[in-house]
C-alpha cells in the first residue's frame, strides 16, 4: 500500500482540486493537481502551432516537461481545456507523465488529484475519492470562476464544452476516466467547498485505519509532536491531531 498517498479522482469542476488542497494542507502532505502536466503539455503544442492530436509534437512535449511549466498561468484558458483532453488521449504523453506522478507522491506521501490516479498512478493508494456533481451544476462553477476572471463566454456553451471533455475522458482508450473499485464517492451536486471536505474526512477517519486517531503510527505521531507549533510534520498528519484536540 502506498500508507501516505490519497487519491482523488473525478470529472472536471466537480471540486476535486479544492478538495485535494485543503485535504494536503490538514494532513500536512504535498499536493499535486496532476491535470496541471497535460495542461502544460497541451499549451506547448498550442504555442508552437502544432495540432494537440499529434502523438509525435505531444510525446515530446510530454518528455521535455520542466516543473516549472506548471507554473504558468495561462494554462486555464477554454482553448487549454480542450486542448488538454486531446493530449491526455495520447498514451505515449501519459506514459511520458507516469514517473513524475508516482515520484511526487512516493517520496513523502502526497495528495494528487486527476483522472487516474486511484486506477493506474496509484492503484495502492491509502485512500482513493472519486469526487462528482451533475454535469449543470460543475458547468454553472466553471461558468462562474470564468466570470469572475473576466472570460466573456455564456453559461451553454461552458456546458457543452464539459460535455464533450467528459465525454472525451470517459471514453478514450488509454486511462479512461471511471471510479476505482475501492473509491469512496463523493457527490458535490449540493455541497460546498466545507461540506465536501467534512464528509471526506469523516469517510477518511471511518474508512482508513492510517487516519484513525486510535492508530499506533499517528497516536505517536500526535504524542512526538505534542506541544510543538502548528505547521506540517515530516510524518504528515500533525496538523491532524490538533485539529481534533488529540495532540
Ligand atoms: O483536471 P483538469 O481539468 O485540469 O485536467 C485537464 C485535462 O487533463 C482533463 O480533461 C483530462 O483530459 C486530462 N487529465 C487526465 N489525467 C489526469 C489529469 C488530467 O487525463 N490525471
Amino acid at each position: 500500500m502506498s500508507a501516505r498517498v490519497i487519491a482523488i479522482d473525478g470529472p472536471a469542476a466537480a471540486g476535486k482540486g479544492t478538495l485535494a488542497r485543503r485535504l494536503a494542507a490538514h494532513l500536512g502532505l504535498p499536493y499535486l493537481d496532476t491535470g496541471l502536466l497535460y495542461r502544460a503539455v497541451a499549451r506547448h503544442l498550442l504555442d508552437a502551432g502544432h495540432l494537440p492530436s499529434d502523438p509525435r509534437e505531444a510525446v515530446a512535449a510530454a518528455i521535455r516537461l520542466q516543473p516549472t511549466d506548471l507554473e504558468r498561468t495561462d494554462l486555464r484558458t477554454p482553448e487549454v481545456d480542450r486542448a488538454a483532453a486531446a493530449v491526455a488521449a495520447i498514451p505515449g504523453v501519459r506514459a511520458a507523465l507516469l514517473e513524475f506522478q508516482r515520484g511526487f507522491g512516493s517520496a513523502h506521501g502526497a495528495v494528487l488529484d486527476g483522472r487516474d490516479i486511484g486506477t493506474i498512478i496509484f492503484p495502492e493508494a491509502a485512500a482513493k475519492f472519486f469526487v462528482t456533481a451533475s454535469v449543470e451544476a460543475r458547468a454553472e462553477r466553471r461558468w462562474k470562476e470564468l466570470q469572475q476572471k473576466g472570460v466573456a463566454t455564456d453559461l451553454q456553451s461552458v456546458l457543452d464544452d464539459m460535455k464533450a471533455r467528459d465525454a472525451a475522458d470517459e471514453s478514450r482508450a488509454a486511462a479512461p476516466l471511471v471510479p476505482a473499485n475501492d473509491a469512496i464517492i463523493l457527490d458535490t451536486t449540493h455541497m460546498d467547498a466545507g461540506q465536501a471536505f467534512a464528509a471526506a474526512l469523516h469517510a477518511l477517519e471511518k474508512t482508513v485505519l492510517f487516519f484513525r486517531k486510535e492508530h499506533p503510527l499517528r497516536r505517536q505521531e500526535c504524542e512526538r509532536t505534542r506541544g510543538t507549533a502548528p505547521g506540517p510534520s515530516s510524518q504528515g498528519f500533525t496538523a491532524s491531531c490538533r485539529h481534533r484536540g488529540t495532540g
